[in-house]
């Protein structure tokens, strides 16, 4: 049984009025999607660089990520859904069309939303995490852009929300960076007494942290 209790009116719904009217618009490259515009009856919970996530209060089970550049990007998207197969760790994909995917909702907040609130991360939520990615490497995908805008927490379950760069190939330390601040730093500090840290300084060590890659990648 679908998670959506209208299919094919959600997908009218999309298609009719959500994608003909929002705005998605990519002003700095590396930044998220602005988006302008929403139609009544939708919220935009997230944006990543390539896409701005939407729900609808007719169907609460589920999220529409409509991407504003990169129609490549949401082909493999759909691909690496379908190799990777269910696993409680990871959102499903429901249903697609051009320029959307219908996807399970994941409850909860992102790590990087988790640091700006002050709330505790817990280490299980690292561990799910690495479940999780060892799980996506046994279905013979790469795991990829793993970051703290795309693992959610919940109850103390850790989640990857965004899996759309599991077909790149290569290394990527993202997230192995991640547990090493998470034991070597977070650990030691954060975890003990929990502050918000101001989005501004989050977005700073964000982009530090790509400048320190590249200039590494460069020496
Ligand atoms: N299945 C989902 N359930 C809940 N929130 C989601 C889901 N997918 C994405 N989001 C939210 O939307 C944001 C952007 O989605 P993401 O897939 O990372 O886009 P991009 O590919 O552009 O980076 C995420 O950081 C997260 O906050
Ligand atoms: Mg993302």
């Amino acid at each position: 049984m679908s998670i959506l209790t209208n299919e094919s009116e959600f997908k009218v719904l999309i298609e009719k009025e959500l994608i003909p009217n929002v705005n998605l618009k990519s002003e700095r490259p590396n930044n998220p999607i602005v988006v302008k515009n929403i139609p009544e009856g939708w919220k935009c919970i997230g944006s990543g660089n390539y896409a701005a996530v939407f729900i609808h209060h007719s169907e609460p089970n589920v999220v529409v990520k409509v991407y504003g550049k990169d129609l490549d990007g949401l082909e493999k998207e759909v691909q690496v859904y379908k190799q990777l197969g269910e696993h409680p760790a990871y959102s499903k994909l429901i249903q697609f069309g051009e320029k959307y995917l219908v996807l399970k909702r994941l409850e909860g907040i992102t790590l990087y939303n988790a640091l700006a609130n002050g709330d505790r991360i817990p280490e299980s939520v690292i561990k799910d995490v690495n479940i999780a990615l060892k799980y996506a490497i046994s279905r013979g995908l790469n795991p990829y852009d793993v970051h703290g805008k795309n693992v959610m927490m919940k109850d103390g379950r850790g989640y990857v929300v965004d899996i759309s760069d599991f077909y790149k190939k290569g290394k990527d330390e993202k997230w192995e960076d991640l547990v090493k601040a998470y034991y070597k730093l977070y650990k030691k500090t954060l975890y003990k007494v929990p502050i918000k840290i101001p989005l501004k300084f989050l977005d700073f060590t964000r982009h530090s942290y790509r400048f320190y890659k590249k200039l590494k990648r460069k020496i």
